[in-house]
């Protein structure tokens, strides 16, 4: 099995790599002065099992064309077998069509993936669980929440917390982390947010969160909004103090500045997306997924 890493996820591809006890393989990623890329793999490849490891986090556009021309160059090399893993994969959350008139970006980027040549696909905590039958590869749908109930047990006192998902669209996953954790209660927000705007506004809190430590659990911090606002509903609301847990920190604009200064103590993310050093700030925690994509990879 030769791995190569595309230019968003050479921290975790590294991490992987040392996972599996083998080296990243050499590839060109060279950059022309107008931005376009030319990919040249680096080591033969023909008749051998290839994996590509490349986050589609910002910028989505340029880091899902990079994994294009990746996979292009490794099937036209002869590789037997291409596999991505996409540890965040952009456009997910349109899945769909929301209302008249929408595309489905996700529908568009599988094609591709799939016409180029891909044979399996590996992500991680995807939006919907129905994303991987989107695809006609096989199409994996790992998950960090293993992670995070392991810190939590380590971290918090279990009498003291509740456990909150931040709108109805979690509710699979703060049913599947609260089983983790012995059954651990879990109360719901309500989350209204406007199409057109994208504000969060006049959200409701179903459950009793009066004196408890609260840990929201999401899939995505992008501008921060939803933990932000579920934060202070949950404040308002009586929790003495809230914590978020979220796989995928893709932590757009202001996002990293809003957190820091909101109410809550902490926000543990993972690795799915590289953090640069401007939107590292001090209340961030990351915990890394490596040792999750290495050993699907060895099955
Ligand atoms: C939405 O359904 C997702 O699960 C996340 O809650 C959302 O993408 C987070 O976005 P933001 O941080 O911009 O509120």
């Amino acid at each position: 099995m030769k791995i190569f890493s595309g230019s968003s996820s050479k921290l975790l591809s590294g991490a992987i790599v040392k996972h599996l006890g083998i080296d990243l393989s050499p590839i060109e990623i060279f950059v022309f002065p107008d931005g376009e890329k030319r990919i040249r793999i680096g080591e033969k490849v023909l008749g051998q099992d290839a994996v590509v490891i490349e986050s589609t986090g910002m910028p989505s556009d340029q880091n899902y064309m990079e994994l294009f021309l990746i996979i292009d160059a490794l099937k036209r090399s002869g590789a037997a077998s291409i596999k991505v893993i996409v540890p965040y994969l952009g456009y997910q959350r349109q899945d769909h069509i929301f209302r008249d008139g929408e595309g489905v970006s996700l529908d568009v980027v599988t094609k591709i993936l799939e016409q180029l040549g891909t044979s399996e696909l590996f992500s991680f905590d995807l939006h919907s669980a129905k994303i991987p039958e989107i695809f006609t590869i096989p199409a994996h749908n790992l998950s960090a929440l293993s992670l995070f109930a392991e810190k939590i047990k380590k971290d918090f006192n279990h009498a003291e917390i509740i456990l909150v998902s931040p709108d109805m669209g979690g509710i699979r996953r703060i049913k599947e982390i609260s089983e983790m954790l012995d059954n651990l209660p879990y109360v719901t927000i309500n989350k209204n947010r406007d199409l057109d705007t994208g504000d969060i506004k006049d959200s409701q809190l179903n459950g009793d969160v009066r004196g408890k430590t609260a840990l929201i659990i999401d899939d995505i911090i992008s501008t921060g909004a939803t933990i932000v606002e579920g934060a202070n509903l949950l404040l308002e609301n009586g929790a003495t103090r809230v914590f978020a847990f979220a796989t995928h920190g893709v932590l757009a604009g202001d996002a990293s500045s809003i957190l820091e200064k909101s109410k809550i103590e902490r926000i543990i993310i993972t690795d799915t997306i590289e953090v640069s050093k401007e939107n590292q700030f001090p209340k961030l925690q990351i915990l890394s997924i490596a040792q999750i994509a290495a050993k699907a990879l060895k099955t």
